[in-house]
């Protein structure tokens, strides 16, 4: 066939429509306004604790990730995007927020200007894992860290903020789970002992490779004869350096103090290298497999490791997506879903005009308001009023135009009154005011 053939029937048939690339969860109204509600819950949350919001990269430098989160780990190893710039430097969309912080923090020596440093940050982030309910390839966190003071009441109040973002949305089925997982003093002594308990077991051989990476992976292994074998293995909990246990018995203090519940879990493992002492997840049994609604912890060598000065840091991610269906799952809606307050039903071109400024003029108060546009008959904007969700309809008509009133309709109570054209401004913004109140 040749070009000018192909384009004419290219022409001809109807392009096929493109489809989202798969695993990426799509936002749409209405029930965006759940996810919008939901991360802006959790930001608030960490706002109001002193974090400063930072915009951060969505892609960087392939290393930083290889060095800051583990080149063993299986979002190092098997999730990351990965590709050359046209300028042939590898990079990476960013798999995780806490690598990127402390690549900044360092990058403009923000522990320069007082200590910790406190940063919340919100927005997609990208694992190639095999999507499933709950697990997407581009996800949504909310995260803080708080860097460059080793403070337990610190790590307290890290995870008091994501139970309180939780609470904020009415969430009460998740737990916290806790534990440490040491320091420099007392990791390496425990990892040769574990090595040692693994090299008695009758292990597969994938298994042993993983234990030969990282012993602690086989700690979580779910398989049933996995974790017979493991049952007596000892537990780092047991092994804790004095240090690291004064530190893990302070924020259990504090967090008794807040009222903050918590479920040890010695057998915790993260999919990510960096941490050391608290480590924690949030869990919700109502999702499934994919349960972790929220994770983080310590991570005292990062800041070290990443080439920035020996700084202690501690943070969570909190996964938007598993949040807002944990909140499906609860049946908590907390927002609303309406698009607008207000929907003005224009009948003619005169009464449009005048609409379209009565509209302008309530949004200026605040008031969301929407219109109905084209010709489309009374019924149709009627209808067109009800999806947009809104609670009062303004219906003017050439007949109000000359009576100077405009109609005030309650689309709940279906109640209508007419008010005087030139107060329409006080009497909506009272009628939406008397509702929200
Ligand atoms: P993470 O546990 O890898 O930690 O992720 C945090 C949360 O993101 C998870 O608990 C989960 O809710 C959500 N999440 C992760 N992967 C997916 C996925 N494929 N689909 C849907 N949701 C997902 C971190 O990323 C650390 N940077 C947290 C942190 C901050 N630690 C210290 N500071």
């Amino acid at each position: 066939m040749t070009a000018t053939e192909q384009q004419a029937e290219g022409r001809a048939r109807k392009p096929e429509p493109f489809a989202a690339p798969k695993g990426i969860p799509e936002y749409l109204p209405p029930e965006s306004a759940g996810f919008s509600h939901v991360r802006d819950t959790l930001a608030g949350a960490a706002a109001r604790a002193g974090y400063g919001h930072i915009e951060l990269p969505v892609f960087e430098d392939t290393g930083l990730f290889a060095r800051g989160v583990g080149e063993s780990t299986d979002v190092v190893s098997k999730e990351m995007y990965t590709f050359a710039d046209r300028g042939g430097r590898s990079v990476t969309l960013r798999p995780e927020g806490t690598a990127g912080v402390v690549r900044s923090v360092i990058e403009h020596n923000l522990d320069k200007q007082g200590l910790p440093v406190k940063l919340r940050y919100a927005g997609p982030f990208f694992r190639y894992e095999r999507p499933q309910a709950g697990r997407y390839r581009q996800l949504q966190q909310v995260g803080v860290e708080a860097i460059g003071i080793d403070d337990p009441a610190l790590d307290a109040e890290v995870i008091a903020i994501a139970d309180e973002g939780f609470r904020a949305l009415g969430l009460t089925g998740y737990r916290l789970e806790l534990t440490s997982l040491g320091d420099a003093a007392c990791r390496p002594r425990y990892r040769e002992l574990l090595q040692e308990y693994l090299a008695g077991l009758d292990l597969d051989e994938p298994t042993r490779e993983r234990a030969a990476i990282n012993p602690l992976r086989v700690l979580d292994d779910k398989r049933p004869e996995v974790r017979a074998a493991m049952a007596d293995a000892p537990l780092l909990m047991d092994h804790l350096s004095a240090e690291a246990a004064e530190h893990h018995a302070a924020v259990l203090t504090h967090l008794d103090d807040l009222g903050v519940a918590y479920t040890p879990n010695p057998r915790m493992v993260r999919g990510l290298d960096y941490y050391t002492k608290t480590t924690f997840e949030f869990v919700h049994d109502g999702l499934g497999a994919q349960s972790g609604i929220g994770g983080g912890g310590r991570y005292d060598g990062l800041m070290g490791t990443l080439g920035g000065p020996d700084l202690s840091g501690v943070g969570f991610g909190i996964g938007v997506d598993r949040t807002l269906l944990a909140c499906g799952v609860e049946g908590v809606q907390p927002w609303s879903v309406a698009r607008a307050e207000v929907f003005g039903v224009p009948l003619g071109e005169d009464a449009r005009r005048r609409l379209v400024v009565i509209a302008a003029r309530l949004r200026a108060q605040g008031v969301r308001v929407d219109l109905s546009y084209g010709n489309r008959g009374l019924k149709g904007a009627m209808k067109s009023a009800d999806r947009s969700g809104a609670r009062f309809a303004l219906v003017l008509g050439a007949r109000d135009l000359e009576s100077g009133t405009i109609g005030l309709k309650d689309l709940v109570s279906g109640d209508q009154q007419d008010v005087p054209l030139d107060g329409v401004i006080d009497a909506v913004v009272t009628a939406v005011a008397a509702e929200v109140g």
